[in-house]
Formats: structure tokens, sequence, C-alpha cells
């Protein structure tokens, strides 16, 4: 590594580790500057990733990069930053397109385009449509989507759910980690801050957007079988199978994340 090794007894690591209490976020903080910044900017430019981290930023942002999945996405305050979870829902995604043997994609709240890349990059032969209503994680996204080499192809639409699509296309399958957070919720200020609110909140109940999503999904399925996976809040599961009941899908299940927690649903048309 060159003029800094990102061993915490170096003279930035200890001066870092004054800043930051935290050793393996130190780390990451030498291995970022120096990776990313010539030797004699590396010191004022850790000194600043750990000012910003201490003003409450969170270190994806500072970075402005995070791992999904077998991807290094380019992440900035214009979407969510991808969450662990989420790398589990694409696992559900990856099941079932192999059960079903389907080919047709939508994601609907794309943000990064962590979830349509990595099925992109993943899976050949693929079609994925993905959405998003704000505009800003969009160009995001396409950013995102131009610096990977995929095996299938992605559009993305601005749309408010389904509002903008042709209304010839029907999917396989649509996936969906929508904003759930209830908006009365108390949430970590790195979180509050810093993340695009259209992302995390999801109204009083934190239910306005995947109550829609399950309704009128059924529209846009291209029939007996095809699927539904959704990221839920913990406490939503019996919410979510309850409006699956009504909207009259055949089969409904949860699935928990790796705390244990009630995390996806999976609808079956
Ligand atoms: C929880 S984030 C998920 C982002 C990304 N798919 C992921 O898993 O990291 C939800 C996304 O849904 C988008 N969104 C919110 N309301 C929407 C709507 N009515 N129609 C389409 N997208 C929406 C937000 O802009 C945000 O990008």
């Amino acid at each position: 590594m060159d003029g800094l090794t990102s061993d915490l007894d170096s003279e930035i690591g200890r001066r870092l580790s004054k800043l930051v209490n935290q050793p393996q976020l130190v780390r990451w903080i030498l291995e970022e500057v120096s990776s990313s910044f010539s030797q004699q900017n590396q010191e004022p430019a850790a000194l600043e990733m750990a000012r910003r981290f201490n003003d409450g930023e969170p270190i994806q942002y500072i970075f402005g990069h995070w791992s999904f999945r077998s991807l290094e996405l380019k992440c900035d305050t214009r979407a969510l930053i991808p969450r662990p979870e989420t790398e589990q829902l694409v696992d559900l995604v990856l099941d079932s397109l192999k059960a079903l043997q389907g080919r047709r994609v939508l994601e609907i709240g794309t943000g990064t385009g962590a979830i349509a890349i990595s099925l992109a990059v993943e899976v050949p032969g693929l079609d994925i449509v993905a959405t998003d209503i704000s505009t800003e994680a969009l160009a995001l996204a396409t950013e995102n989507l131009d610096r990977f080499a995929t095996q299938s192809t992605v559009k993305f639409v601005l749309s408010d759910l389904f509002e903008s699509l042709d209304k010839e296309l029907k999917f396989d399958l649509i996936v969906s980690n929508p904003p759930y957070v209830p908006s009365s919720s108390e949430i970590p200020p790195v979180v509050r801050d810093y993340e695009p609110h259209v992302a995390l909140f999801g109204g009083p109940q934190g239910l306005n957007i995947i109550l829609p999503i399950i309704c009128q999904a059924q529209n846009w399925l291209s029939g007996s079988g095809a699927r539904v996976l959704l990221e839920i809040d913990e406490s939503h599961g019996s919410a979510v199978v309850e409006a699956a009941e009504v909207a009259g899908y055949s089969g409904f299940e949860i699935f928990q994340d790796l705390a244990g927690k009630d995390r996806f649903a999976r609808l079956t048309y």
C-alpha cells in the first residue's frame, strides 16, 4: 500500500483513532484514502472523512460507494443506501425466477438500482423494467447501470408505482423494497437527516405504498403462478397477508431476515 498502511498503528491511523472510536471504521477510512487519494492528500482526506462521520453522515455517503452482493455501487444522497436484508430479497427473487423459468421482471422503487442491476449481472436473458418516482434516484441508478457489464437488459422508467408503464407489459415477477417506515417512527438521525424521505416513509402506518402495490400488481402479472416479492417492515406481516388474501392471490408466505424478523413476503397469483 503506497505510503500508508491500513494499520491502526500508522501515524494517520493513530490520529484517526483519536477522532473515531471504532477500529473497523478507521480501517475502512484508511483503505478508502489509500486507494482513492495521492499520498500527500491521504491525511487531509482521512481527517475530513472523520469530521463528516462525527457530524453524523453515513459512511456510505462519505465514501460515495458501497457494496451490494457482487456490485460496488455508487451511493449518494439521491437514493437510499442499499441494506444487507435486501441482498436476501434478491436471493428470494432468484429462487422464484428458477422455479418459474421467468424472464420478465418489474422492480418498483429501484433507488440506486441495487436489485435490478444485481439481477441483470447475475442472470442472463432477463428483461427488467425498474421504476422510481424520484428523477434523482433514477439518474444515480443509470450511472450505476453504466458501470457494469450485464447479461440482461434493464430499462429505467420514471413512474409513480405502475402509472407510467406501457399498458401492454406483463411480468413473471414483480419485486419491490418500498418505503415502509411509519411516518411517526423515531429513526436514527444518521438515517433521518441524510437519506431521502421518499425512500423511507410509507405514510402513517407505513403501508401507503405497499398496499397499492399488492392490489395493483396482479394487473401486470403474466398469469397463474407469477409472483410478487416484497421487502416489508417487521410489523407488517399480518397486514400484508390480509391484503394479499383480499386481493385474491392464491399463495402468500412471509420469510424472516437473518435477525429472525419478518422481512419478506412472497405472493403468488
Ligand atoms: C426503500 S427504497 C428502495 C431502494 C432500492 N430498491 C433498494 O432496495 O435499496 C424505496 C424506493 O421507492 C421509491 N418510491 C417511493 N414512492 C414511490 C412510488 N410511488 N412509485 C415508485 N417509486 C417510489 C423511492 O424513491 C425509493 O427509491
